[in-house]
């Protein structure tokens, strides 16, 4: 099945307009707002649909999970649930962003993989897919330890944003150029905790949108 696409049209914007989040919820600083972009029940009901379209390749076979940290754990922990049959994790940690919104584009290993992945059904858990130069690093580092297969899922895909020539197996929604925040995914290491993908806004400088 297709990623489905979220726009931000205005009409779209109205819709959602209703569904602000509280600031209490959000733990927000002065200046900062979110507006929800995809819903806790829409993630989870599409959730179901990528571990169906995974299980359905691999009908048999052990799926041994890489989440990369931090951002994709709740997608991780969620889709596993609903993968059924043999599953194991691991994860490992790069760092490609340092503090704000825009992408600094070099890549550096944090944590390495507990265990060897040769010879494994590897599924790599990303949360989002932006300029792809982490997918890039990540797919190299992973081919050289000789899975048995090897595919890539994404919960968020910003396609218009891509530099490096790479794409997910498995996409969950296919998202314009906005900042997003929430099921994972920080600003500075704030907002992971909101259950739905929000996109982050500043009073003064409007969408913090990714440059
Ligand atoms: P890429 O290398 O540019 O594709 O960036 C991948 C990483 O950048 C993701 O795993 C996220 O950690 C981070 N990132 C990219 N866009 C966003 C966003 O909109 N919100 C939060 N993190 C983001």
């Amino acid at each position: 099945m297709l990623a489905e696409s979220i726009e931000t049209s205005e009409s779209n914007v109205a819709k959602k307009r209703a569904s602000v989040v509280s600031k209490d919820t959000a733990g927000l600083r002065p200046g900062e707002s979110v507006r929800i972009l995809i819903p806790d029940s829409r993630v989870h009901k599409r959730l179901k649909e990528l571990a169906k379209e995974i299980r359905r390749d691999f009908p048999t076979e052990t799926l041994h999970l890489i989440g990369v940290l931090k951002g994709s754990v709740f997608f991780l922990t969620d889709l596993a649930r609903e993968l059924g049959g043999e599953v194991s994790f691991d994860f490992l940690s790069v760092s490609s962003y340092g503090h704000g919104t825009d992408s600094t584009g070099e890549v550096k290993l944090i944590k390495d993989l507990d265990v060897s992945i040769e010879g494994k059904t590897v599924i790599v858990v990303e949360d989002i897919l932006d300029t792809g130069l982490t997918l890039k690093y990540l797919l190299r580092f992973f081919e050289e330890k000789k899975p048995k297969h090897l595919r890539v899922v994404v919960l968020l895909d910003k396609v218009e944003r891509r530099i490096a020539d790479v794409k997910a197996d498995y996409t969950g929604f296919v998202i314009p150029n906005e900042f997003v925040v929430g099921y994972g995914l920080d600003f500075d290491e704030r907002y992971r905790n909101l259950p739905d993908v929000c996109v982050l806004q500043f009073a003064s400088k409007g969408k913090a949108k990714s440059a």
